[in-house]
């Protein structure tokens, strides 16, 4: 490709991330439809085109297609330098069946996470470590001790909390226990965000800035919505998975979303760029979000999502965005 990403820095962090992450959670997905949405040569191609516009920040879990998304992306690695990239992923949900321990943040399942993760990643560790979702099973002190030990043996570098809203008070609370301790506290957060899911504005993105965390948000596409291919009162278009999943098209397709989506579209007009493009830069010029994870099943649209970082906003257009379908919370901006 003939662009090349930026780098920025990850909240405050030393580490240096892209400043647009590619997402791999549909690698080997199955959808609720029975479709299999990215098969490993896509999954290759796809981390071809990130690797050919300087992406370094890959994100992972080790749930996503049953361990698939990990192992395609070790294969993918083996024959490149683990050292040129940034590789997140992530714990929480179940990873075997009735197994009152193979869920959570319990330290059974965190120590043998971390083995089978390292194993598919087919690496010595992990960049970032993410609590996919947070676990009100397990006390904070035992998976923040559980994690620091990662952090210690080198097999992890940073630790991050995905997803969280709305208990902000939770991850400050876990982190001033961490620090009371000398173990390693949550620096970057994963939540969803994009222009139409702004429910982390306001206090969970107050907590960010006052803990000083870097913001990856997930799903800046609200799932393919903010790239205008779905329109108010016509047939879905078949080249989408997305549609597929339950209860997708009663979260996106309200008419409040496409009153933001127009908008969307009359910036898109102005800056010669495509709806995606300009959600995507929106969160670039976002002063509180570090790098937005983009998702895509093929490489046309990842080429179109990645030329994102050649697309610029005036101060006028990103408040226009901004305003634009704001939530219950007042903008921090
Ligand atoms: N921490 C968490 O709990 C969590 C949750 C979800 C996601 N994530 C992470 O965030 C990443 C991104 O999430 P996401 O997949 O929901 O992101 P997204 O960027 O909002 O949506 C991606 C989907 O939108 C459609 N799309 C993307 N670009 C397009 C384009 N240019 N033109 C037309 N359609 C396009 C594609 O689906 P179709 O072609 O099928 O429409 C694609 O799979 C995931 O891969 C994962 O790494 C994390």
């Amino acid at each position: 490709m003939d662009i090349a990403l930026d780098t920025v820095s990850m909240g405050r962090m030393g580490l240096q991330v892209s400043e647009i992450a590619f997402g791999t959670w549909r690698f080997g997905r199955e959808t609720d439809a029975g479709n299999l949405e990215i098969d490993r040569e896509r999954a290759h191609e796809l981390l071809d085109t990130y690797d050919a516009a300087g992406g370094r920040f890959i994100d992972t879990a080790n749930v996503y297609g049953d361990g698939k998304s990990e192992r395609w992306i070790g294969e993918w690695l083996a024959d490149r330098d683990r050292e040129d990239f940034v590789i997140a992923s992530k714990i929480y949900f179940p990873t075997r069946d009735d197994d009152p321990n193979g869920n959570g943040l319990n330290r059974k399942h965190l120590r043998r996470q971390i083995e089978g993760m390292l194993d598919r990643l087919d690496t010595e560790y992990i960049d970032i470590l993410y609590t996919h979702r947070w676990d009100d099973a397990t006390p904070a002190r035992e998976f923040m001790r559980t994690l620091d030990g990662f952090v210690q043996d080198g097999r992890v570098n940073y630790l991050g909390a995905s997803t969280l809203r709305p208990n902000a008070w939770k991850l400050v609370k876990a982190n001033e226990l961490a620090r009371r301790y000398g173990w390693e506290p949550f620096t970057v957060t994963q939540p969803r965000y994009n222009l139409v899911d702004r429910e982390i504005e306001g206090e969970y993105v107050e907590m960010c800035r006052e803990e000083e965390l870097g913001i990856v948000p997930w799903s800046p596409l609200a799932q393919g919505f903010l790239t205008g291919k779905y329109e108010r009162d016509a047939d879905l278009p078949e080249d989408s998975t997305a549609s597929d999943s339950e209860g997708w098209e009663d979260r996106y397709l309200t008419e409040a979303n496409f009153q933001t989506l127009d908008v969307v579209r009359e910036v898109a007009a102005e800056v010669g760029a495509s709806e995606a493009q300009v959600a995507i830069a929106f969160q670039r010029h976002h002063p509180q979000i570090t790098a937005p994870i983009v998702g895509a099943r093929t490489t046309d649209q990842l080429e179109e999502n990645l030329r994102a970082a050649t697309v610029d906003l005036s101060t006028e257009q990103f408040e226009r965005l901004d305003d634009a379908g704001a939530g219950p919370f007042d903008s921090l901006l």
